[in-house]
């Protein structure tokens, strides 16, 4: 009986563009932002949930009293940062993963890039223009009466 010997492979040749290695960046990307967002989001909901009245003291004028300092502001908006950037970069990942016609995969992958720049641009916008004197006649927040009445 003659054995059989299978063929020699042909040398693996890597396909390596000059320039930064973006796929690996985003790797990289995915770890570190992860870890940053598990102070961000836990930070978030214990504040919250936890701390004083707890989730019976979330209203508009609690909102408002977060958004009146800049740690709380610049707090939310590194969540929104990062958060979106991580979840639009792991979208992009499972749709390079799954989508296997080319035009479509395209498409897909702008679409998500869109829609998170769109959201981080309104998010952002939002925390700082956030205006609590809006509205303020329909409020029944003695601080916040008292803080837009002297204004
Ligand atoms: C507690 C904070 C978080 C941690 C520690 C975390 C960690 C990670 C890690 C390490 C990966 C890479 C997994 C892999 O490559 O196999 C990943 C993927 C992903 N994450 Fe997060 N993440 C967090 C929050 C979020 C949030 C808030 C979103 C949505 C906005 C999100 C959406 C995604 C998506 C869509 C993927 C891609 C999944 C895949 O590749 O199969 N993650 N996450």
């Amino acid at each position: 009986m003659s054995a059989t010997i299978a063929d020699p492979r042909s040398p693996r040749t890597a396909v390596r563009r000059p320039g930064p290695n973006l796929e690996k960046w985003g790797w990289v990307y995915m770890r570190v932002s992860g870890v940053i967002l598990v102070v961000l989001i836990f930070g978030h909901l214990f504040v919250n949930l936890m701390v004083g009245e707890g989730i019976h003291g979330i209203d508009f004028a609690f909102v408002a009293g977060k958004y009146a300092t800049p740690f709380w502001q610049w707090w939310d908006v590194l969540m929104l940062w990062f958060a979106l950037i991580h979840g639009a970069n792991g979208m992009r990942t499972i749709t390079n993963d799954y989508v296997t016609h080319p035009r479509i995969r395209r498409v897909l992958v702008w679409a998500i890039g869109l829609a998170a720049a769109f959201l981080i641009l309104l998010g952002t916008l939002v925390v700082f223009t956030f205006d609590p004197c809006i509205g303020i006649e329909n409020s029944t927040t003695e601080w916040l009466i008292e803080m837009c009445a002297a204004q």
